[in-house]
């Protein structure tokens, strides 16, 4: 994911961009760029990490107190000094960094290339700039002019931050569908992509909405619409400590943010879970509880590692509630022609709250009077405020790029929300509802456990480190923790890994077992324990190597299986917070070896 930071002000603005650059390392990138305004215009960029930028920036002049600075991540033209952003305008006098796509760059590149200009780049945003540029000579038009006709035919989505070495007092920024913070200082501005570069200089931040210009100058910001009207700026004070967005002496963020995990747990329960009055309380889901409850349906709409929440969430909403529920790839959703009827409810789950996939098929939904409650972590984002009401998952900054500590907040938030409606519509009996209480106020301490195991853990994910391809299979509640499983080890270690259902192995998948692939099996006791073990005595019968977290205490995995990670007994609806966590720091110490 790209990552902008602009600063203007009375500071050195290198600097400032720099360490900004720097905060937002951790959303992944292949190079990056910084343009300074000092009398002339001077773009720097590298291929390759920010401290490659700064070591080929050493000895040269780096003044000015006004700049913009982008991390990219290649999608038009591969990583290069010459793809890296800021990118210049043909008369050299603009410079623009972007985070998004242009959908509709061929097109206009084609009509520029017949007007005369000739590009440097293979990127989209070079084609946004050049678009821009041509409007402003074509009509004789202000830059915040061409900006705004520019932005009425460009298709996609896009944060943009441009510098004009003719006005050098000014920049200009625009979003649709991708985040931009702009943090309120005294007498300077800075811009970024989310708040972790600018929480150390200030606390108010205005977060810009789809379609807004922002005109920055060090003493002003004026936002206005694409039809030229200003609108009123929503000052925001950020929750945000400096240290939750530092790596406190852990080694990589991953690893912090699964050890941070107790405590994320427990804060995501405080204030709900109520032990005295033996009830949940969530004041947005209360007060759509004649909604939800009376749902003919609920779609949840989500990607990634919030997907497979959605998925836990079925499971546990249909057994508990008795609500049918669909999960949805938002991806996929906003592309089809999706049946949504009314009385259908819609939860989007994201720990941004800025995935334009998601952010995009609730906006669909919505059109169709679909009523959204939203499961997000960072408070204020997008689809926290697209929203008609929700929980946040109070996890936390999420820095490290796969996640963790949101998945199991998520797990948490989904399984009150459950017990919740299951409660109002008495589809849960007084005894298990209050059993279910008891379990998610366990388990801080039991995942606390579960971390006490580390160097087990690691002992084991060392063994298989070698090899090429894995597979996770689960069973009920354990099947979407087995697709995280496969997730989180592909992302890290960049091991081919494959999540099933267990009991679908037999359906093909099980000729791909041999002596040398690891089979990690989600194997708690929980209903189906008995059919999990015959999946189990299948993959040792082909000679399959088998990892499995079992029950602590659990001898009869425990004899087949060639490794086990034991977690404490839990119910298995909440089973699955406890269940991931050894998956995390598997992945983990399988991809840092
Ligand atoms: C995997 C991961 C991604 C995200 C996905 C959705 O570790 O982090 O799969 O879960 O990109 O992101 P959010 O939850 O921010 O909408």
């Amino acid at each position: 994911m790209c990552g902008i930071v602009a600063y203007i002000g009375h500071r050195q603005a290198y600097p400032v961009i720099l360490k900004g650059l720097k905060r937002l390392e951790y959303r992944g990138y292949d190079s990056a760029g910084i343009a300074l305004i000092n009398h002339s215009l001077k773009l720097y960029k590298k291929r390759g990490k920010v401290v490659n930028l700064e070591e080929s920036v050493l000895g040269q002049q780096v003044d000015g107190s006004v700049g913009i600075g982008h991390t990219r991540w290649a999608t038009h033209g591969e990583p290069s000094d010459r793809n890296a952003h800021p990118h210049r305008s043909s008369n050299g006098k603009l410079a623009m960094i972007h985070n998004g796509i242009i959908e509709n760059y061929a097109l206009l590149k084609q009509e520029l290339i017949k007007k005369g200009y000739r590009f440097q780049s293979d990127t989209d945003p070079e084609v946004l700039l050049y678009f821009i540029e041509d409007i402003q000579k074509k009509n004789g038009s202000s830059l915040e002019e061409a900006l705004r006709i520019a932005l009425k035919r460009v298709v996609g989505a896009y944060v943009i931050v441009l510098v004009d070495e003719d006005n050098p007092d000014t920049l200009l920024a625009a979003r649709k569908g991708s985040p931009l913070v702009i943090g309120i200082g005294k007498g300077e501005h800075f811009l970024a992509s989310d708040a972790s570069p600018i929480v150390e200089y200030t606390r108010e931040v205005v977060y810009v909405n789809d379609y807004e210009i922002a005109i920055i100058k060090p003493d002003e910001l004026v936002l206005k619409n694409l039809g030229n009207e200003r609108q009123t700026p929503y000052i925001q004070q950020l929750d945000l400590e400096l240290a939750a967005i530092e790596k406190g002496g852990y080694d990589h963020f991953m690893l912090k943010e699964i050890f941070e995990q107790p405590q994320t747990i427990h804060d995501c329960l405080r204030g709900r879970l109520d032990m005295a009055n033996k009830m949940i309380t969530m004041p947005g889901i209360e007060k759509n509880m004649e909604l939800i409850k009376n749902a003919n349906r609920i779609l949840i709409v989500a990607c990634g590692t919030s997907w497979h929440a959605g998925l836990e969430a079925e499971y546990i909403i249909e057994e508990l509630c008795r609500i049918p529920v669909e999960v949805e790839y938002a991806s996929e959703f906003r592309y089809r022609n999706p049946v949504i009827h009314p009385g259908d409810m819609i939860i989007a789950i994201s720990q941004s709250g800025e995935t334009a996939d998601t952010i995009v098929a609730i906006e669909k939904a919505k059109e169709q009077g679909a009523i959204i409650l939203g499961v997000v972590n960072v408070v204020g984002s997008s689809i926290a405020r697209l929203s008609h009401a929700g929980a946040y998952t109070h996890a936390g900054p999420e820095i490290g790029v796969a996640s963790t500590k949101a998945f199991t907040a998520q797990l948490t938030v989904l399984t009150m929300i459950a017990l919740m409606i299951a409660k109002e519509k008495g589809t849960i009996s007084g005894e298990r509802y209050l059993h279910l209480l008891n379990q998610l106020n366990e388990l801080p301490e039991k995942v606390s456990k579960v971390l006490e195991n580390v160097d087990l853990i690691k002992q084991v994910a060392l063994r298989y480190v070698g090899a090429s391809d894995a597979l996770f299979l689960g069973r009920g509640y354990n099947f979407p923790i087995a697709l995280e499983g496969a997730l989180k080890l592909k992302e890290i270690s960049y091991i081919h890994a494959e999540g099933y259902p267990a009991a679908e192995m037999k359906h093909g998948p099980i000729a791909l077992v041999e002596e040398t692939l690891p089979v990690v099996f989600v194997a708690t006791k929980d209903a189906s324990h008995e059919k999990i073990v015959s999946n189990i005595q299948e993959i040792k019968a082909r000679k399959g190597k088998v990892i499995a977290v079992i029950t602590e205490g659990d001898h009869i995995i425990q004899g087949m299986a060639d490794d086990v990670l034991p977690v404490p007994e839990t119910d298995e609806i909440v089973a699955p917070v406890i269940n991931t966590i050894p998956l995390q720091l598997l992945a983990y110490y399988m991809g840092v070896d």
